[in-house]
């Protein structure tokens, strides 16, 4: 059976049925072998629908070489099944059904990195979302949950280290040279958090000791070379399993737990039952090799897939169009956890800063699709930015509504309930409710409606009346397939400051005595009014405080009311927000300006950025963050038919014009935090980097000889990587950066961590030689088309963060970026497939370069064999 070209049918979320055979155990033997790994499996299922008649027992299955198949015990002929390109189909069966499936599988030649493959010398699997199917026959499904066990086969010289699921049993040599493991996993799962380990690696442990007393072993694996860089890693699993007690009372179920760090992997890391897997980037950190962002990241990712031990393991999803219920409730958890570690003000200024700049764009795009969408071509498509951030969104607007106690109630009765269970959003959004005895049925739109919501606020103070009032109108503009939108029930928490920066009482009018000076109101309708009364004189509205909603929110405010807030409002995310959306509205008007001299910067705004930086600012990371200019995809979405090019430039002379008028006070702060204390990584000091850093810079946009010879010393003397990294940044798009460019190159030739670094400074500099440096560079010994971060941090890099060189007027961009999707779909569709979104924002560019963008894409799809992954996104960009 050949498989059906073009657009296969998309499955549909509505179309969902209960499974015909669950799978009471599954015992699997590998031979492993690099070449030809050969798989044993049986399968012992049992038929669900008593009622009518039995269904065809069929079982998912790709790119396998099918060996025997038995069933209860007796071998098949080929006229017993049918063998599919998509599944092996036996007839109906009756009772309790055993199944014995021989299959082989060919590890070494698996680029696509899903299912059984290898990474340098060591093999391993990826099963989610589909890749199980790529190792035996199964109904490769997540509400078919299974007992595993899992007998592992192979050279012991080679494969040392044997590690599965579950908990280790037994073990024992064979004459020929081989040995054997055998692992147990206790817990029923479902296929796609099956894994196994294989390799020669060393590992680090440590011991936990859970809140009730048993002692966990922690373990993680990587290269014995590898092994000096692990250690923050481990300490970070312990931090997590610790908080997940102290926060919701959820322990750790197995005596161990597993890490393991490799340099081929898809995606971040995988919350494989007892044995995660992570990309090395998110595993490995030293200060001479890491950044502080890099130190950080372990410690959310380590934490992400620890989490998912309760939501996703524990309680997984019913079908993958849940795919939210475990990763946004995860990423949720896991921005909470690293805003314990790091300050949660600042945190959360990174999160949201991260949504707006990812997930707002994909929400106005063409691939644009609700937290929980209704049909999916490829599900690996799927792990985007809606699902995993703007899915935490939504769980934190729980939050925002129940409070700490009520959420914690909400998240133990959802455990509790659907513990062993895969779940849906629904169930979870009920156990919510149900802890809080709410209605959340408007509340659920959240999870089927795409788009970024806006809220036009218009607020009006009578002064005879001693009344404020907020007028405040909901709508969404139309995506793909979802012309109409309903109104959403939108938590919007306000409080308003008097002219001196202070917190006023809120009374609304309804009400007899005023409570508190921060409320959380509750927007159903399309259109809701606030009024509260006793407001002595105008005040300035702080509102979305912490980002309560996943929302555009447009108000009038004056540029003197920004900057009040920027400087006096307690809650960060308003902090930053003021400022931002002031230098927002600067940077835009800058551009619409066109090639008319820009008005100079008012002094308002420089003294308050000036202020950001004196030795007062209680903050550093904050004011770090503060002190940015808005992102180039903030911008770009927020206009139409945009030449890229010049939006570019306008952003590089305003902060040229800003490190001119604020030099003294920028070289000032970095010589103060200059302060030469030996590296540690914590939130304090990793605050003063940021700032320093920050300032740095500013300052290389300026050619004094004192900026050059900062530069230069900073490079030089820098203990960590945080400064180096720094430095080099800055000194990147300088004339007198290559030295220190060839300098780094060389001095990590042997570290491709760290190498991607640099291939990363090259793929984003503003020099007009960046695309042919980044062509060179593919023939760097350390650059590999089979490695998803070689690829990212070059060429995903120069297409998704180089606009100035990507978007070039002569196509030279576009052209190059179509020409690694094609050769990148033929080793790795889904990293072709994340390359391919670097179109998407084709809509709202200039007519000339969206004609470019339209017919590269028509190239792109029309040719030959494309993979279905690269094909749906291509597909949807270029409708
Ligand atoms: N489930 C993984 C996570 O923790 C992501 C992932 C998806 C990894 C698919 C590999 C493949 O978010
Ligand atoms: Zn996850």
């Amino acid at each position: 059976m050949s498989k059906t070209s073009d657009h296969p049918a998309p499955v549909r979320r509505l179309d969902y049925r209960p499974p015909a055979y669950l799978v009471e155990s599954v015992d699997l033997t590998f031979e492993l072998d690099p070449a030809r790994t050969r798989v044993t499996a049986r399968t012992v299922l049992l038929p669900q629908r008593t009622d009518g008649e039995a269904e065809p027992l069929r079982l998912d299955g790709r790119d396998l070489a099918l060996e025997s198949v038995r069933l209860n015990g007796r071998e098949l002929g080929p006229g017993d099944y049918t063998l599919g390109a998509d599944a092996l189909v036996l007839p109906p069966q009756a009772g309790r059904t055993v199944l014995d499936v021989v299959t082989v599988v060919e590890p070494k030649a698996n680029t696509a990195l899903t299912g059984l493959y290898a990474s340098g010398g060591t093999l391993l699997t990826q099963c989610e979302p589909e890749g199980f199917r790529r190792i035996t026959y199964y109904p490769d499904r997540p509400d078919v949950l299974a007992v595993y066990t899992c007998r592992l086969v192979a050279d012991e010289e080679e494969f040392p280290v044997l590690l599965s699921n579950g908990d280790r049993r037994d073990s024992g040599r064979l004459p020929d040279g081989r040995h054997w493991v055998t692992w147990a996993d206790p817990h029923p799962k479902p296929s796609y958090l099956f894994a196994l380990v294989a390799g020669r690696l060393g590992h680090i442990e440590d011991s936990y000791r859970t809140r009730s007393g048993r002692d966990v072993q922690v373990r993680v694996y990587a290269r014995e070379g590898a092994l000096p860089r692990c250690a923050h890693a481990l300490g970070a699993a312990k931090r997590a399993m610790a908080w997940d007690e102290e926060r919701f009372g959820l322990e750790y179920d197995l005596d161990t737990y597993t890490l393991v760090g490799v340099d081929d992997f898809n995606m971040g890391a995988m919350e494989n039952k007892g044995l995660n897997i992570f990309n090395s980037l998110y595993l490995e950190a030293d200060p001479e090799t890491a950044t502080d962002d890099d130190f950080a990241a372990v410690d959310t990712v380590v934490a992400h897939e620890y989490f998912h031990n309760w939501t996703g393991n524990r309680v997984t999803c019913r079908d993958m169009f849940q795919l939210s219920l475990k990763e946004g409730l995860a990423v949720y958890r896991d921005e909470r956890f690293s805003g314990d570690l790091r300050g949660p003000g600042v945190q959360r200024v990174r999160d949201v800063r991260a949504l707006r700049e990812r997930q707002f764009a994909e929400d106005a795009g063409p691939q644009a699709h609700p937290v929980r969408p209704d049909e999916y071509q490829e599900i690996s498509n799927f792990y985007t930015w809606t699902v995993y951030k703007k899915g935490s969104e939504v769980i934190r607007m729980l939050h925002t509504l129940f409070g700490e106690e009520g959420f914690r109630r909400g998240l133990r009765l959802y455990v509790s309930r659907h513990d062993g269970q895969a779940a849906t959003c629904d169930q979870f959004v009920a156990a919510m409710a149900e802890a809080n005895g709410a209605d959340l049925t408007q509340f659920m739109r959240w999870y089927g409606q795409a788009g970024t919501p806006v809220l036009d606020v218009e607020p009006v103070y009578d002064a005879a009346a001693r009344t404020y009032t907020l007028v405040v109108r909901q709508s969404c503009p139309p995506t793909p397939k979802q012309p109409a939108k309903e109104p959403l029930h939108v938590p919007l928490a306000v409080a308003l400051l008097d002219p001196d920066g202070r917190r006023v009482p809120l009374r609304l009018t309804h009400e007899d005595a005023p409570s508190g000076t921060e409320r959380v109101l509750e927007l159903r309708q399309p259109v809701t009014t606030f009024t509260f009364a006793d407001v002595p004189a105008r005040p300035v509205p702080s509102l979305l405080r912490g980002f309560s909603a996943p929302v555009r929110m447009r108000m009038p405010l004056t540029s003197e009311e920004r900057i009040l807030l920027a400087a006096h409002d307690d809650d960060p995310f308003v902090r930053w927000e003021s400022l931002h959306g002031y230098l927002t509205e600067l940077l835009l008007g800058r551009y619409r300006a066109g090639d008319a001299e820009p008005a100079p910067l008012p002094p308002a705004l420089t003294d308050a950025l000036a202020r950001l930086l004196r030795p007062e600012e209680p903050e550093p990371a904050l004011a770090a963050l503060m002190l940015e200019l808005p992102g180039f995809d903030t911008l770009f979405g927020a206009l139409d038919e945009v030449d890229p090019v010049r939006l570019a430039e306008v952003l590089r002379a305003t902060r040229e014009e800003l490190a001119r008028t604020l030099y003294e006070p920028l070289l000032e702060c970095h010589r103060r935090l200059d302060d030469g204390r030996p590296y540690v990584f914590d939130a304090e000091r990793s605050g003063r980097r940021a700032l320093k850093n920050g300032c740095l810079s500013y300052l290389a946009e300026l050619d004094t000889p004192e900026v050059a010879a900062l530069l230069h010393r900073q490079y030089e003397r820098a203990d960590n990587m945080t400064d180096r990294l720094a430095a080099l940044t800055a000194l990147a798009d300088r004339g007198d950066g290559d030295g220190v460019l060839e300098e780094f190159g060389r001095r990590w030739r042997e570290h491709p961590l760290v190498l991607d670094k640099w291939f990363t400074v090259h793929a984003r500099s503003r020099r007009p030689d960046a695309l042919a440096r980044v062509r060179r560079l593919m023939d760097h010994p350390v650059f590999s088309e089979t490695n998803p971060n070689r690829v990212g941090a070059l060429i995903i890099a120069f297409c998704f963060e180089n606009p100035l060189r990507f978007h070039a007027a002569d196509g030279s961009g576009y052209a190059f970026a179509a020409e690694q999707i094609l050769r990148l779909d033929a080793v790795n569709p889904a990293v072709a497939a994340r390359l391919a979104g670097c179109f998407n924002s084709w809509p709202s560019l200039d007519p000339s370069r969206r004609e470019t963008v339209l017919r590269t894409l028509q190239v792109i799809e029309g040719s030959e064999g494309l993979s279905p992954e690269t094909s749906e996104i291509v597909g949807n960009a270029s409708v």
